[in-house]
């Protein structure tokens, strides 16, 4: 992409409002040309490489997939089967794949962790979670707004539950996009302001109830990220109020939309009644990761230089 610095997408703002804009609406158009089954394969001989150090299917499956169809291809690797997983420094990781690969994506722990990578990487590196942020999540779930309700700037995001990477990411969206993020999350589980910076684009709620009114989209998360297991049996405890059921969404607006990242926890974070609802829009949430990284690998490797 040009001759400038390496450019990565460790966190939602590191894209500027307008780059956000044209990743959307290349999205758009790659969705488009896929659901006509038409040949888009811009990323031919370029090569992606994947660590993951947590579970995951979608980021998997979407990254893997969206390479292959734009012609590239992929390498997936896991702490476990790598030297990573035998005490080889990540800043040694990554001067050795980034020789090799020409873009890698990262699920991992600690945002220093990524940044660690990235500041030893000679290609773009892509966030695929952090324990602090969910960017290609947020970025899926705006093109699922706009697809549905149009641009999201002047609406509002209810949030309930966890202050997790995803809450952190939706709100670091808001501040770069202009809407609102109302959140409510259980005592001693607050946002913490290190990620969550006061401003008009945040609203703290005692309850989900009141978080969600006039929300234009409710969303949630699970009770315990991956990471976070041991605190499983007591975040079940503190979590049990904090729950998107009919009611909820009922304090929306008649036409919000309900979304959640998967993989959801029916009966904990949300009830079989909302997740499978008529105003769930959580698989095209999921298919849209596929479209809107296609969008990003596309505008990281190549630019704006595109058809
Ligand atoms: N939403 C999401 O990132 O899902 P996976 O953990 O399955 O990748
Ligand atoms: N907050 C969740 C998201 C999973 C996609 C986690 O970090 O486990």
């Amino acid at each position: 992409m040009g001759s400038g610095p390496i450019r990565h997408f460790l966190r939602f703002d590191d894209f500027s409002r307008d780059e956000l804009q044209h990743v959307f609406a290349r999205a758009r158009l790659i969705k488009d040309r896929f659901k006509r089954y038409e040949f888009y394969q811009p990323l031919r001989d370029r090569t992606l490489a994947m660590l993951f150090e947590k579970a995951s299917t979608r980021t998997r499956v979407s990254f893997e997939a969206g390479m292959y169809q734009m012609g590239g291809s992929v390498i997936h690797i896991t702490t476990g089967d790598s030297q990573l997983g035998r005490a080889e420094p990540i800043e040694d990781t990554a001067r050795v794949i980034s020789r090799m690969v020409d873009l890698v994506m990262i699920r991992t722990f600690e945002q220093a962790r990524l940044e660690q990578f990235a500041a030893h990487s000679r290609v773009p590196v892509i966030n695929g979670l952090t324990n602090e942020y969910h960017p290609c999540q947020i970025l899926a779930d705006i093109f699922t707004f706009i697809e549905h309700r149009g641009p999201i700037a002047g609406r509002t995001v209810a949030w309930i539950g966890d202050a997790n990477n995803m809450a952190y990411t939706w709100l670091q969206a808001a501040q770069l996009l202009g809407f609102r993020v109302n959140v409510s999350t259980p005592p001693g589980y607050g946002l913490d302001a290190k990620f969550a910076p006061a401003g008009p684009h945040l609203a703290v709620f005692e309850s989900p109830l009141q978080a969600a009114r006039g929300a234009d989209l409710v969303t949630t998360d699970v009770w315990t990220s991956m990471g976070f297991e041991a605190e499983n049996e007591q975040r079940r405890r503190a979590f049990a109020d904090w729950r998107v059921d009919d009611r909820v969404m009922a304090a929306a607006k008649a036409d919000a939309l309900f979304m959640h990242c998967l993989p959801a926890h029916r009966g904990e974070e949300v009830t079989n009644e909302v997740i499978e609802g008529p105003q769930s829009v959580v698989w095209d949430e999921a298919e849209n990761r596929l479209h809107a990284q296609k969008a990003l690998m596309e505008y990281l490797l190549l630019g704006r230089d595109v058809t």
